[in-house]
C-alpha cells in the first residue's frame, strides 16, 4: 500500500544516507551546538533535510513539510504532512558511533500512512505503511516482514530509553524511572537514535522502549513500524512532549508500572 510514497522515501533515504556516510568519522562534521552543550547539530543534519525537502517540494509541490531542523514549510493547508528528522542520533553520529538513522513519515490528515527508517551504516531499512505491514531489510535478510518480540516476562526482556536534552537542569529526567526498572529487567540499553530504538522494538531486537520529551520527528516513522509490526505504542504523560512506551501489549503493560 502507498507503495508510491514509500518508493520515494526509500529513493531520497539511500541518498541522504550515502550523504551522511561521506562526513562520517572525517574531520568536516562542523559541529555546534544547539539548546545546550549536549544538543549537538552538524553539516550533515542541515544538509540531509536540505535534501530531503528540496526532494518533496519538488515531486510534491503541494503538501507541507516539518523538519527538525527547519520547521515547516511548503502548503500549510495541505492534507499532507511529510514528518522529517533527517539525522536521528547526531549524538553518535558526531561521536563516530555507528547508531544513527534517518526517519521520514507522511500523515494524512494527521494519520501516518507511510514510514521510513534507514540506518546508513548500519544498512538497515525499515518501512511501514498504514495497513500494510512492516518490512526490514539488512545484510543478513532480504526484504522480510517483521513482529514485536513475543516475550510475556519483563524479567527476561531488555528494554532500551534516551535521556532529554533538559537532564542537566530538570530534576524529571527520566533518571527515576531507570533506577525503578533496572531490577526488574534482563538489561537496559540507550542506544541512542529513538527512531532506530522504536524500529529494534519493532523486528524484536529490543523487548521493549520508552522515552520521554520526544518530538514528532522522532517517533512519527517509527510508531508506524512498530504498530504495523503488531506492536503497541502507549502516549503515558501530557506534559513532556511525545511520552511513549512501545512493545508487545503484555510488556507496555508491565512497563507501565515502573515507568512514569
Ligand atoms: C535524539 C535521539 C535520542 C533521543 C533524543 C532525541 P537527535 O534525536 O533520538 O536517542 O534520546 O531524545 O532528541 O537529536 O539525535 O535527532
Ligand atoms: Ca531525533
Ligand atoms: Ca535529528
Amino acid at each position: 500500500m502507498y507503495k508510491e510514497y514509500l518508493d520515494f522515501i526509500i529513493d531520497i533515504a539511500k541518498e541522504v544516507g550515502d550523504l551522511q556516510l561521506s562526513y562520517f568519522r572525517g574531520s568536516n562534521l562542523g559541529i555546534e551546538t544547539k539548546s545546550n552543550i549536549s544538543d549537538v547539530v552538524t553539516r550533515a543534519d542541515k544538509e540531509s533535510e536540505a535534501l530531503i525537502a528540496k526532494a518533496i517540494g519538488e515531486r510534491y509541490p503541494d503538501h507541507k513539510i516539518l523538519g527538525e531542523e527547519g520547521g515547516f514549510r511548503g502548503n500549510p493547508d495541505s492534507d499532507y504532512l511529510w514528518v522529517v528528522d533527517p539525522l536521528d542520533g547526531t549524538t553518535n553520529y558526531s561521536q563516530g558511533l555507528p547508531i544513527f538513522s534517518i526517519s521520514i513519515a507522511l500523515q494524512y490528515k494527521n494519520e501516518t500512512i507511510a514510514g521510513v527508517v534507514y540506518a546508513p551504516y548500519l544498512d538497515e531499512i525499515f518501512i511501514a505503511s498504514k495497513g500494510g505491514g512492516a518490512y526490514m531489510k539488512s545484510r543478513t535478510s532480504d526484504l522480510k516482514k517483521i513482529h514485536v518480540s513475543q516475550k510475556q516476562q519483563l524479567a527476561a526482556s531488555v528494554i532500551a530509553t534516551g535521556f532529554p536534552y533538559d537532564k542537566d537542569v530538570n530534576p524529571d529526567n527520566n533518571t527515576a524511572n531507570v533506577t525503578a526498572l533496572a531490577p526488574n529487567v534482563r538489561d537496559i540499553r540507550r542506544l541512542g537514535s529513538a527512531a532506530y530504538d522504536l524500529c529494534c522494538v519493532a523486528c524484536a531486537l529490543l523487548d521493549g522502549y520508552w522515552e520521554l520529551s520526544l518530538n514528532l520527528w522522532d517517533v512519527c516513522a517509527g510508531n508506524l513500524i512498530v504498530e504495523e509490526a503488531g506492536g503497541v505504542i502507549h502516549h503515558f504523560r501530557q506534559n513532556r512532549g511525545i511520552s511513549i512506551i512501545a512493545g508487545n501489549a503484555s510488556i507496555v503493560e508491565e512497563l507501565k508500572k515502573y515507568v512514569k
